[in-house]
């Protein structure tokens, strides 16, 4: 552990979003959003679980921004839930919500801690849903103006913001595999929702720097590094169409004005003469969320990757590899600017039993990823910091409860949060570094 070095200056931080944590889901005027919804509806998520009380952060952010503090880290990464600002999406603004957004950006920056700001993690207001949600190209002004005024109110004390945190997901998930909210089934229309997201990206950069928002402005992407299974031309077309569709699919866009074209890639959206333009606005950072990589394999059943047995709770692949592989490839094909690495995790099985939680596979999980983040910054990839996903336990999306990502446990029954092993390993690494 002693050999990971990274530069002075180097951020250290911990992230979470909104309906993941916050709860109080119908309190001081909060509109619903899609996420409440969904997750209301039979069938959607597990044992019908939903984000109503989640960690009760609402209630708890004053505990919460002293338990961060204590990790030792000096970046935190949240998300707005804007329904809880602009409770229909366009329209009235709710005092109570920016309030809360307020006094939590305070909190932090008392306790000397950046805050990382994300405008859009996934839960859109009802209302705008109703109206057609990214499905409809008005959605995309909605969403500039929404961050234009949060741009304004929050942008002179936060180190960053970001529009979107993984578009893929709204877009495939979302509308394509419907695995989460809105729970659409239907590919064109996610290619749709995609291109109507990237333009919303462009749209409120613009429109945030037309207001003078002197925060960074980025976007947060999830992204892999791509392995066929096989040298056969099947896998070798999977994993070209895979890695199109996954990190091409935003990228080109963003710093290309293009979508990919890919063996196998059909669908596109309907687009406005001056769409490229629009989205292809200068990036002040960018942030990559990574977890595990592609494995192509186009056989029946598919070749297995060869470190699955040691998938996470997820069921995900163990590859730190690609997190090296996968920033020196984008950073040679894009010409990137500063990266912070805004999610990496790991999910398991954690048992608290008398007081402590010894989450040993985490903490190697953080470990190797730390040793291949190292490698790309040696090999130029200039990355300003790493956020650990997540904070503490938390509602993951369609899994509910049962999978738990956090450095700190949380109990749902009374609340109670209690460092695991990992938290104490990071706290340790982060001082050491400095
Ligand atoms: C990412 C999401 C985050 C969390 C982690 C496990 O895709 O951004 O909210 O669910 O995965």
């Amino acid at each position: 552990m002693s050999d990971l070095k990274f530069p002075p200056g180097f951020s250290w931080g911990v992230a979470t979003s909104a309906y993941q944590i916050e709860g109080a889901a119908a309190e001081d005027g909060r509109g619903p959003s899609i996420w409440d919804t969904f997750s209301h509806a039979p069938g959607n998520t597990f044992e019908g679980h939903t984000g109503d009380v989640a960690c009760d952060h609402y209630h708890r952010y004053e505990q919460d921004v002293d338990l961060i503090a204590s990790l030792g880290v000096d970046a935190y990464r949240f998300s707005i839930s804007w329904s809880r600002v602009q409770p229909d999406g366009h329209g009235a603004w709710n005092a109570k919500g920016l309030a809360f957004y307020d006094n939590l950006v305070d909190r932090l920056l008392e306790k000397g801690i950046k805050p990382h700001v994300t405008l859009y993690h996934w839960d859109l207001p009802q209302a705008l849903q109703d109206l057609g949600g990214w499905g409809s190209r008005d959605t995309a002004d909605r969403f500039a103006e929404y961050a234009s005024v949060m741009g304004r109110r929050l942008g002179d004390r936060v180190a960053t913001i970001c529009t979107h945190n993984e578009p893929w997901c709204t877009a495939h998930l979302g509308h394509h595999v419907g695995q989460f909210a809105p729970g659409a089934k239907d590919p064109q229309l996610a290619i749709q929702v995609a291109h109507h997201l990237l333009l919303s990206h462009g749209k409120a950069l613009q429109a945030m720097r037309a207001a003078g928002v002197k925060a960074p402005l980025g976007i947060v992407l999830n992204q892999s590094s791509v392995t066929a299974a096989t040298d056969s031309q099947e896998d070798r077309d999977l994993a070209e169409r895979q890695y199109a569709s996954f990190v091409r699919w935003y990228m080109d866009p963003i710093f290309l004005k293009r979508y990919p074209t890919a063996p196998g890639l059909h669908l596109y959206p309907v687009m406005h003469e001056n769409d490229f333009n629009e989205i292809a606005q200068p990036l002040d950072f960018l942030g990559i969320n990574y977890y595990t990589r592609i494995w192509a394999s186009a056989a029946t059943p598919p070749v297995p990757a060869p470190n699955a047995m040691g998938a996470n709770d997820m069921g995900w692949e163990n590859y730190p590899q690609g997190l090296a592989e996968l920033l020196v490839k984008v950073n040679r094909d894009y010409n990137l600017p500063p990266v912070y690495i805004t999610e990496n995790g790991y999910a398991g099985a954690d048992r608290l039993v008398a007081g402590k939680v010894e989450d040993t596979q985490r903490i190697e999980y953080v470990r190797t990823h730390l040793e291949a983040l190292q490698q790309a910054m040696e090999a130029g990839v200039d990355v300003r910091g790493y956020f650990y996903w997540s904070l503490f336990d938390n509602y993951e999306w369609n899994s509910g409860y049962a999978k738990r990502f956090g450095l700190v446990h949380v109990d749902y029954e009374d609340q109670q949060r209690t460092l695991k092993d990992s938290a104490h390993w990071y706290r340790d690494l982060i001082r050491k570094g400095r």
